[in-house]
């Protein structure tokens, strides 16, 4: 199964600190059925910068020998307008699997839809197929799960990240997740992991829900 979230490079965001962890990521990712995965750091502040993150895959990719994995982007929306979609767009989903991963803004009101749209056809119109990181984070969806029907309606992509098992991050996304697989609404579960112990709650999440990461329709 493809992992197509998480924070695996070295040193270049808020997950795996050095090589060293890295590398005992991939071993956790292996033990939890993964077999190939795309890499994905941060595109937000304090954390983007581009030609190093490129550099720790390309670092990381050959210390994993040969394990199948491709480089993209956690891209989240304030920071793609801050860098301007027409000059960023092309460069930073991951090209292998023409997926666009978009982090929307965590404290989002139902009136920040229009531009979410917006930004959703620009990338779309640049060949892209745009993935929506755990939409169960966003204080607008949670508020209304039908805004994130609206999003599979544009042809967007649904990632649930694992940690929502366990209640998801800040112990409050996890009712809104649920809800959102009984509406039948997500593709993917990814692992978001930041540190080794969360490929086990990638684990667990594939095996309550039944499904494999890529494989949920
Ligand atoms: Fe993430």
């Amino acid at each position: 199964m493809r992992d197509i979230h998480c924070h695996i490079l070295p040193g270049v965001d808020d997950g795996s600190p050095d090589m060293a962890h890295s590398l005992a990521m991939l071993a956790a990712a292996k033990a939890a059925g993964v077999t190939s995965m795309v890499c994905t750091p941060h595109c937000r502040d304090p954390y983007f910068d581009y030609d190093r993150m490129v550099a720790a895959f390309d670092a990381f990719r050959s210390a994993a020998s040969g394990f199948p994995m491709a480089m993209g982007f956690e891209v989240n929306h304030a920071k793609l307008m801050q860098l301007g979609v027409g000059e960023w767009g092309p460069r930073l989903g991951c090209r292998r699997m023409g997926q666009f991963l978009l982090e929307l803004d965590t404290h989002c009101t139902a009136n920040a839809m229009p531009e979410y749209e917006r930004t959703i056809y620009q990338l779309q119109g640049m060949g892209w197929r745009v993935v929506i990181a755990h939409p169960e984070r966003y204080d607008a969806i949670r508020r209304d799960p039908e805004l994130a029907r609206r999003l599979v309606e544009l042809d967007c992509d649904l990632q649930a990240s694992a940690d929502f098992i366990q209640g998801g991050r800040l112990g409050n996304s996890g009712k809104t997740a649920k809800r959102l697989f009984q509406m039948g609404l997500y593709r993917f579960i990814a692992s978001d992991a930041h540190r080794v112990e969360h490929y086990e709650l990638l684990k667990k999440a594939c095996q309550g829900y039944g499904v494999k990461p890529s494989h949920m329709h």
